[in-house]
């Protein structure tokens, strides 16, 4: 059975998502949402991904999770044998019952915290992998043109990205699994001061999804080569694709009604 699509089915959007995209920007949007939703999987569920995960990230790693939700990944990784996890939100609501819900798993080794991807609570390289999944996308709610994204949202990746960096060990990796396609992202990515490299791979049928994979300590001159080669974004939307709240959250970019 494939749960995500039963759960982000269109009637279960136009249960949960917010007026307009720039409720996303809310806490207390998420806060309302996970206090009733047990579960929902943005973008694909970790069945599509799996052999990414697998590929890059070692059973004995420890991982630090940012804007867990109520999504699934963090047990999935878990019965894979990654057990060293750290799962954080904004949101004390999807921390209390992410929380409970680990526990009557008997998955007590996992830590579940509240933190703010905007200042992280935590020590100078600590952890050998941080991973997100739609997490990110959020800072880009109500950006702007993609192509030139408004300073406050710029600034906001940018905080957000020096905080991954800081926290990660010297050869940690950062795996950011998001909407936001190559184009757009890796000039972020290769924000000044970052020193970790970049690639990616695609999953997903019909609109691809996108697994940035960055190593801290491994930027080179092929990276900042490739940095300034145009792309062209291809985007082939199914109509299954249309239907889900994820599509809503894709196209929040500029999505005010101020502008
Ligand atoms: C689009 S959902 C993704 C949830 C989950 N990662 C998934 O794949 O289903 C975004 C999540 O980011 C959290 N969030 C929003 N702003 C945040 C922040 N500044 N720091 C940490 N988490 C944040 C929200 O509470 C929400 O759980």
């Amino acid at each position: 059975m494939d749960e995500t699509k039963k759960e982000n089915g269109s009637d279960k959007q136009r249960e949960v998502a917010p007026s307009t995209a720039l409720g996303y920007l809310e806490p207390h949007y998420w806060d309302d949402r996970f206090s009733s939703e047990e579960h929902y999987e943005w973008l694909k569920d970790y069945s599509h991904f799996r052999h990414l995960i697998l590929a890059h990230i070692p059973p004995n790693s420890s991982v630090l999770e940012l804007g867990c939700g109520n999504s699934q990944l963090s047990d999935e990784m878990y019965r894979d044998g990654i057990k060293d996890l750290t799962c954080t939100d904004l949101s004390p609501v999807a921390v209390d019952r992410m929380q409970r819900r680990l526990l009557s798993k008997g998955y007590k080794e996992i830590k579940v915290m509240q933190a703010d991807m905007l200042d992280l609570p935590f020590g100078d390289e600590s952890f050998e992998v941080v991973i997100e999944k739609g997490t990110m996308d959020v800072l880009f709610v109500n950006s702007g043109d993609p192509w030139n994204p408004k300073p406050e949202s710029v600034n906001k990746v940018r905080t957000m990205l020096e905080g991954v960096h800081r926290v990660l060990k010297p050869d940690g990796i950062f795996i950011s699994i998001a909407f936001g396609q190559p184009h757009f992202r890796r000039p972020l990515f290769h924000s000044p001061g970052l020193t970790w490299s970049f690639e990616y791979s695609t999953f997903g049928d019909g609109f691809h999804y996108f697994f940035y994979i960055m190593r801290k300590g491994k930027r080179s001159l092929e990276d900042e080569e490739s940095g300034k080669k145009m792309e062209v974004p291809s985007i082939c939307l199914l109509q299954e694709e249309l239907e889900g709240e994820d599509y809503i959250f894709r196209n929040s970019i500029g999505d005010d009604p101020s502008d």
